[in-house]
């Protein structure tokens, strides 16, 4: 039988359980490409006739975690930011999505300045998830159709998040439902 959705999430409350941390979560990640295999899920929950917009297809009672489709029309470029005290998974699901994982350096002297230096630049291609564990910032750059699946640590809308200034590194508070 097919891998689905009900299975996905069974199997991430059960990684999730075992183990919260970086290896529990690099199971969820693991199981997303897994989901993200099966075309009758994608052509359910990505596909022409998937609503517009972002969608949460599961919420966990217990652990909290939100399984996400973010059903893109329009092309988009993140600024860089963080997942607060959380983490999230990004599924590619149709077109893809160029990612770029940043470093980011105080100024010792001057704390108020940093800067941002990227540290990988690679392309999700549908079936790929990639992990974006506690404290990392990353931007996203999809053309229009991009459509991809996140798993998220927690409702991220629910606690203080930071984007980044490209330019400057200034850190500025993000509070709004952003598909990033
Ligand atoms: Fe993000």
């Amino acid at each position: 039988m097919a891998y689905d959705l009900e299975q996905f999430i069974a199997d991430c409350r059960a990684a999730l359980a075992r183990d919260p941390g970086p290896q529990g979560r690099e199971e969820v990640r693991v199981r997303l490409e897994r989901l993200l295999a099966n075309p009758d899920f994608v052509r359910d929950y990505c596909g022409d006739d998937a609503p517009k917009g972002v969608k949460i297809l599961y919420e966990d009672p217990q652990l909290g975690f939100q399984v996400l489709a973010h059903i893109n029309e329009q092309p988009r470029v993140s600024p860089p930011h963080d997942h607060g005290e959380s983490w999230a998974s990004y599924g590619q699901a149709t077109k893809y999505t160029d990612m770029i994982e940043w470093d980011r350096e105080v100024d010792r002297a001057d704390p108020k300045k940093s800067e941002l230096r990227p540290a990988k630049k690679y392309r999700l291609n549908p079936g790929e998830a990639g992990i974006y564990q506690d404290g990392k910032i990353h931007s996203i750059d999809y053309p229009a159709m991009a459509r991809f699946i996140r798993v998220t640590g927690v409702d991220l809308d629910r606690i203080p998040r930071l984007r980044f200034d490209r330019e400057t590194g200034e850190a500025v508070p993000m509070t709004s439902r952003q598909a990033s």
